[in-house]
This record gives structure tokens, C-alpha cells and sequence, in this order.
């Protein structure tokens, strides 16, 4: 990501970091569908490497941790990576960039991107779904969840925090298709209903893609 685009999300971040992990860090124990979603992925991920491209602080990869995976997170933001490491400590966390991922090719199992892909216009989604592809070992999984429309929100207020970010929404079909230029296979999709009063009240997909 270039430098100015990343310098404003770290920005963004840093003030909301404490308070986002206070607020979601324990969120998917109201969240059935979205457990159920990561649990199949764990299992079909068993045994090898998996990585929370965009981790926040860290609240996936713990409940993936808890089913058993070997997982690690990376995260452009280090406002969220401290969060990470403070609230889960037995996990390795460290900054990182989804356009030049700290690994070498083939060398990872599982992908998982909750809400990570949220900063990105779809038509800037290829380089990162490449570089996905390019870590993941033939067959590997990326579990990938988004907001769905064509809106762009800008945020001045997250948590109680002033902060200023974008969140853009992406339509599944878009989504789905750059993953299969990517040279993904879509193997499933959940799309679902906001759990009310829990989470910003918009549709979300989570496609599960083969590379
Ligand atoms: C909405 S938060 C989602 C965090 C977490 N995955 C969750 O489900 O709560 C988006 C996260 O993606 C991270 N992010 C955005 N662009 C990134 C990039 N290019 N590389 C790595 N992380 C990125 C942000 O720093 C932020 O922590």
C-alpha cells in the first residue's frame, strides 16, 4: 500500500485501537454464524500455518486459535498490533503489509481476512488477492469477510474516538471475480443479516476461496 494511503490508516487507527479491542475483542461469542464459518475453515486448515492478514487486535486469530489452529496475525496498523499482543499473548503478532506479505511463496495454509479488505476500492483489490494467492500453498484457503453495497462511509467517530476513515462496501459478485483472476476458486459464501445493536447495520458476505 503506498505510503500516504498507509500513513492515513495508521493514523486512523491509533486513536481507536484501545477501544475497538474493548469493544470486539469478545465478539464472536454473539456471533454463531461467523464461528461456524471459521470453524470449518480451522479444521480444513489443520496442521498448517494460518494467517489473520489484517488482525486488528487480534480477536480472530484467538477464537482460531481455540480451534486448534497455528495461527499468526499481521496488520499495518501498530496501534492495533499492540492491542494484539498485550490482549493475546501467546499468539505472534507483527506490522505487515497485505500487498507484500512477510512470506515466501506456497508457504502458508489458510488466509483469513475479516474486514480487512473494508479500506480498499474493489478495483484496488487484485494486488493484494495476488499477493494471497502467491503465499498460499496449491489448495490453501483464504476466509474473507466484507460489508456488501457500493456505499463509501467516511468515519469521524468510532467507539467514542475521533478518528477519519474510510470504509468502502463491495459488492460479493465484484469480489468473487477478482479472487477467481487471482486464480482463486470460490468453494462457498454465507451472506447474512447485521447481528442487531452488535455491528454496523449492513450486509456481509464471507466467501471462502481455494487457491
Ligand atoms: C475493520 S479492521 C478489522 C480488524 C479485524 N480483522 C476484525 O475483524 O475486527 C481493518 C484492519 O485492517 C488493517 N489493514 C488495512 N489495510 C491493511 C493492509 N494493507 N495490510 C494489513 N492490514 C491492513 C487495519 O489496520 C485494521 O486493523
Amino acid at each position: 500500500m503506498n505510503d500516504p494511503r498507509a500513513d492515513a490508516l495508521r493514523g486512523g487507527y491509533a486513536t481507536v485501537a484501545r477501544a475497538y479491542s474493548e469493544q470486539l475483542g469478545n465478539e464472536l461469542a454473539g456471533k454463531p454464524l461467523d464461528r461456524g464459518f471459521l470453524d470449518a475453515f480451522a479444521e480444513r486448515c489443520a496442521g498448517g500455518l494460518v494467517v489473520d492478514v489484517g488482525c486488528g487486535p487480534g480477536q480472530i486469530a484467538h477464537y482460531l486459535a481455540s480451534r486448534g489452529a497455528n495461527i499468526e496475525g499481521i496488520d499495518l496498523s501498530p496501534a492495533m498490533i499492540d492491542e494484539a499482543i498485550s490482549s493475546h499473548p501467546g499468539i505472534a503478532f507483527r506490522v505487515g503489509d497485505m500487498f507484500a506479505l512477510p512470506y515466501a511463496s506456497s508457504y502458508v495454509a489458510g488466509i483469513v481476512a475479516f474486514y480487512s479488505i473494508v479500506h480498499l476500492r474493489s478495483d484496488e483489490l487484485r494486488a493484494p488477492f495476488r499477493e494471497f494467492h502467491r503465499v498460499l500453498a496449491p489448495g490453501g484457503l483464504a476466509a474473507i469477510a466484507f460489508h456488501v453495497g457500493t456505499d463509501t462511509v467516511h468515519v469521524a467517530e468510532m467507539f467514542g474516538c475521533t478518528t477519519s476513515l474510510e470504509f468502502q462496501f463491495h459488492r460479493p459478485e465484484a469480489v468473487a471475480q477478482i479472487l477467481g483472476e487471482a486464480g482463486f476458486t470460490i468453494e462457498a459464501r454465507l451472506d447474512r443479516d447485521p447481528y442487531p445493536g452488535a455491528e454496523h447495520p449492513s450486509q456481509r458476505t464471507y466467501l471462502l476461496a481455494r487457491s
